[in-house]
Order: C-alpha cells, then structure tokens, then sequence
C-alpha cells in the first residue's frame, strides 16, 4: 500500500475530501459511518483517491451470544461501497444479551473460547465476503481460567482457521509492561506467515496505588508513538516483512499534518530495520 497509512477519524473527513492530502492509506472505524450517511459519502468519494482500511470495534467475535447477523450486514453495506484493501476487528468480546457494552473486554485463552472464536470468524467472514484480521489486543489483567499465553493462543487460532492477524505493537508494548511479559519474545512467538497488517499507537501512563510506582499504561491513542515502540516495531519488521502499517491516534486529535509525520518515521524506522537485516542478517 506504498507506506504507512493513518487513522482517518471524523474531524478531518471533509478536509481530506476536499484536499487530499499525501497520505499512503486511510483506516477508517466501520461504526463511524453506519448511521451517517454524509460521512458515507464523502468516504467513497476519498475511497477513489486512497486505498482504504476498515477496522470495527462493535463485531464482538469473542462473545458467547453470538455474532449480530444485523450489525454484520450494516459494515457489509459499507465496504460494498468502499472495498477496502483489509478488514480487521479485535480478539475481545463487547455485547452481551443484545447490550452494546463501550469496551473491548478479554477473553479467556482456553479450547472453548478458541471453538467459539473460530466457529463466529467463519460466520464473520461469510457475512462480510472477504477475509478478517484478528488484532491482538491491550491488557489490564490476566484471566485465571486461561491454559494459553496470548502468542500460544493466536497461534492455536491460525492454526484451527487459517486467519491472518493484525499484529498491533503497540499493544503488545503495552500489555508486556502492564503484565510483566517481555514484548520482543511475544513478537518471537508470533504466528509471522499470518500477520497482514501493523498498527502503532499511543498511550497514557497512569498511576496505580496499588504497585509499586510501575504504574499502567492505558491504552488511549491519544499522543505520539513512544520510543521502546519504535523499537519493537523494528523488530517486528524484522520478523514479518514490511507489511502494511497504520498510526492510530484517535483521541486529543492533532492536525492530520501530525499524524502524517508519525507514518514517515514508521516508513524511515521500516526502512531502515530491512537494511539493518539484509546487511547484518539481523533475524530478531
Ligand atoms: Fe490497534
């Protein structure tokens, strides 16, 4: 997709429509655009200058309840019109008895939750028509009832169904800090033939009275990418190839200009992590 794309959220829809900007790719939330018909519009309409990207976050493919068959045929409707170039959602659950809970919340690592995970992605990509990338999500607690690490099980899922993934740094940063992992291992014991697509993006560091001054990080898109991520993402690169790669920032919005300088690092540190490799034979 010619380099790093950007999140594109509603505050600058009209302005890239109207001014196209040099951008690689755009990644828009599918929920955006559902009940707003002039968003719609415009989207297609930058749809004919950009590649695009759809990531939902209502899909709810780890829920016990099932998938909302109707839901589904909504983010159908739309990537009729659009056809993006991927489409993704994450590896969490966010309904339960038909309420739409605001959250992204953790599954248990376990056979059963692997069963129902890949028995919904099936029904996911039917009812979509095309494939859906997984994304590892950010972690605040560890569920006891789990008999897998998270790399374990996403490589148990790629496995069962073949599925690509979205490998999100960021993320994994994040959660490696927040539970106590090492972040560069997890990226190791990635499944690297299924990861389709990256995402960057930034947190918040949070106090907690409850640890020792180690605080959390909260997953918040709200501020540039860190630096130990930009080493991780390095190290990514190194294992999975270039792939396509996304900045998210989707709060405390800066001018797109902002977000666009965050996707010409992720291309220079690309770059150079790919030279590092072919001239060293860099593996990891
Ligand atoms: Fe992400």
């Amino acid at each position: 997709m010619g380099g790093a794309g950007v999140g594109l959220r509603l505050p600058h829809l009209a302005d890239v429509a109207a001014a196209r900007p040099a951008a690689a790719w755009f990644e828009i939330h599918a929920e955006n655009f559902l009940a707003n018909p002039h968003a719609s519009d415009l989207l297609v309409q930058i749809g004919e200058s950009y590649p695009l990207s759809v990531h939902t976050v209502g899909v709810s493919i780890g829920s016990a309840d099932g998938i909302d068959h109707h839901h589904l045929a909504c983010i159908r409707e739309l990537i009729d019109r659009i056809d993006p170039v991927l489409v993704s959602g994450h590896l969490a659950w966010s309904t339960h008895e038909g309420v739409y809970l605001n959250d992204l919340l953790p599954l248990p690592y376990t056979e059963e939750a692997l069963e129902v995970l890949a028995r919904h992605l099936g029904e996911v990509q039917d009812g979509l028509g095309r494939p859906y990338l997984i994304e590892n999500p950010s972690s605040y607690v560890e569920l006891t009832d789990s008999t897998m690490d998270e790399p374990q099980f996403l490589c148990a899922l790629v496995e069962r169904t073949g599925c690509r993934l979205l490998c999100d740094v960021s993320n994994i940063y994040l959660s490696g800090h927040n539970l106590g992992f090492d972040p560069h291992a997890y990226i190791d014991r990635m499944p690297a033939d299924a990861v389709g697509e990256l995402h960057l993006g930034g947190f918040t560091p949070e106090e907690d009275a409850s640890d020792a001054g180690v605080g959390v990080l909260i997953d918040t898109h709200a501020g540039r990418i860190s630096e130990p991520v930009w080493e991780l993402y390095a190290r990514a690169v190194r294992r999975f190839g270039a792939k396509p790669t996304l900045i998210e920032w989707d709060n405390d919005i800066p001018p797109l200009a902002t977000i666009l300088a965050e996707a010409a690092r992720a291309d220079r540190v690309a770059a150079d992590a790919l030279a590092a490799k072919v001239r060293h034979g860099v593996a990891g």
